[in-house]
């Protein structure tokens, strides 16, 4: 069923401890708006979509970047209930039709398309509000849910609730399905007469039962996936939840994880089938994983590629901007930043490369480094297919080093080797024939 949605996402969170906007904060890699956003596009490709803005505006429009949503801006955030009455009368609330209204918290993010489906799935009726609940052993911090039977009565917010309702287990979850006519005809007679002084959403609720309107009360079981996030505890709660999804895709894809609890990967990373996943692996950002590829432990990728059969670690350290070509080794204790490496090339151990383009069948040694910043600017350094690098080398960028070039261990080089040649950049050493002995001596 088609709808029109609006998403709350004006609050500051104060409990967050944080400048950024509340709803700004990242769950693997997304900001927390951002994952509502894409479960009600799956929900509803058609929905049109009003998010309402406050507090760190700019910020939350950020976020939305390049995507078809409208603003309403809560100058002063009043309230859920206020919110809604500002996107109900910005620009976007003149032109929505009778559709349904769906009202959803930009703080859910762990929210599915099949929670939203719950109550977005059938048609209202005669229904006036149908609102999206759960059962909670903590219900702590939420409003409950006052039933009459079968229907519910009203919702009482977590500090106006008596000892006897915050007994109650059935919470709120904060989405709801209302009927664009009447939201439109009663979300101004609510008030702020509260233990906070805010203009309660649910409040609608019981205008919609004193005047004998049909509200519903869907119970959802999944009660994880409607966790709010207003602390910081609560985002690290969201963070491992979602993580675990995440996983949970890849391994069914066919990516293969020594403990899935141990590895983190943002939500946008792609990986490709056959790879393998030590512990302590993160990948973060746009990065993208080939088949068979083998991150061992404690490797982290930023915003990179890797091609198919490569391997990475333990300790490998991947800025953004990086390339690793299909089968090239990158062993411990190697970091690279926008830097490519060509197919078959190993760096085994201890490197810097950055900003620095190695071709195919390189074979670079231990200890290696691209001296790239002068303290002013960044230089690049090219190292083209078949150069032996001895260990112990460095370059002072910019410098290129010609086809199967082979460099001295321990070499400095400051203007480039031409190809096939040798290059040595380092003083001849000095044997003083019986020296030691005698300086050990004193003598
Ligand atoms: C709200 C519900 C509560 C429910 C819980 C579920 C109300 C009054 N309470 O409480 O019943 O159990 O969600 O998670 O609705 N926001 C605005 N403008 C405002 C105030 C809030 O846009 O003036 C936005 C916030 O940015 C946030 C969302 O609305 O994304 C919810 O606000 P929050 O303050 O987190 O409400 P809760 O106390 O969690
Ligand atoms: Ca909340």
């Amino acid at each position: 069923m088609s709808f029109n949605a609006i998403i709350l996402a004006a609050g500051q969170g104060k409990r967050m401890h944080s400048d950024l906007p509340k709803v700004c904060h990242e769950v693997m890699g997304r900001p927390m708006v951002l994952h509502v956003y894409h479960q009600l596009k799956k929900a509803d490709p058609s929905a049109s979509i009003c998010v309402v803005i406050g507090h760190g505006r700019e910020e939350v429009k950020k976020c939305f970047k390049g995507l078809d949503v409208s603003f309403a801006v809560q100058e002063q955030q009043l309230g859920t209930g206020h919110a809604v009455q500002q996107a109900l009368n910005s620009p976007w609330g003149g032109k929505i039709g009778k559709a349904p209204v769906l009202v959803l918290s930009g703080d859910t993010p762990l929210i599915t398309s099949e929670a939203i489906q719950a109550i977005a799935g059938e048609k209202l009726g005669k229904t006036v509000v149908r609102m999206l609940t759960t059962h909670l052993d903590n219900p702590t911090g939420y409003g409950r849910v006052i039933r009459k039977g079968k229907s519910v009565k009203a919702v009482v917010e977590q500090k106006d609730a008596s000892p006897a309702q915050q007994k109650i287990r059935e919470v709120n979850t904060g989405v709801y399905l209302f009927d664009s006519a009447f939201l439109r005809a009663n979300i101004n007679l609510i008030n702020n007469r509260n233990s906070q002084s805010e203009f309660y959403l649910p409040d609608v609720l019981g205008i919609a039962v004193k005047k004998q309107k049909p509200v519903e009360g869907v119970i959802y079981s999944e009660s994880r996936d409607l966790s709010g996030v207003n602390n910081p505890w609560e985002l690290s709660l969201a963070n491992q939840v979602m993580a675990g999804r995440i996983n949970r895709g890849h391994a069914m894809n066919g990516v293969f994880f020594i403990d899935p609890g141990e590895v983190w990967i943002d939500i946008d990373v792609e990986i490709a089938s056959g790879t393998k996943i030590e512990p302590n692996v993160i990948l973060r950002g746009k990065t993208v994983i080939g088949s068979r590829v083998h991150l061992k432990a404690g490797t982290i990728i930023a915003d990179s590629r890797v091609d198919s059969d490569a391997s990475l670690g333990p300790y490998a350290h991947i800025r953004p901007e990086s390339h690793v070509g299909k089968g090239a080794k990158i062993g411990n204790f190697v970091e690279l930043k926008k830097a490519r490496i060509g197919e078959k090339t190993a760096i085994s151990h201890l490197s810097y490369i950055g900003d620095a383009i190695v071709g195919s069948l390189v074979n670079i040694g231990c200890g290696f480094v691209t001296c790239n910043y002068d303290g002013k600017s960044k230089h690049q350094t090219i190292i083209e297919d078949e150069v032996f690098m001895g260990s112990d080398c460095q370059v002072i960028a910019p410098l290129k080093v010609g086809l199967g070039a082979y460099v001295a261990s321990g070499s400095t080089l400051t203007k480039d080797v031409p190809a096939g040649s040798l290059a040595i950049a380092r003083t001849r050493q000095e044997n003083k024939l019986d020296y030691a002995k005698k300086f050990k001596k004193g003598s």
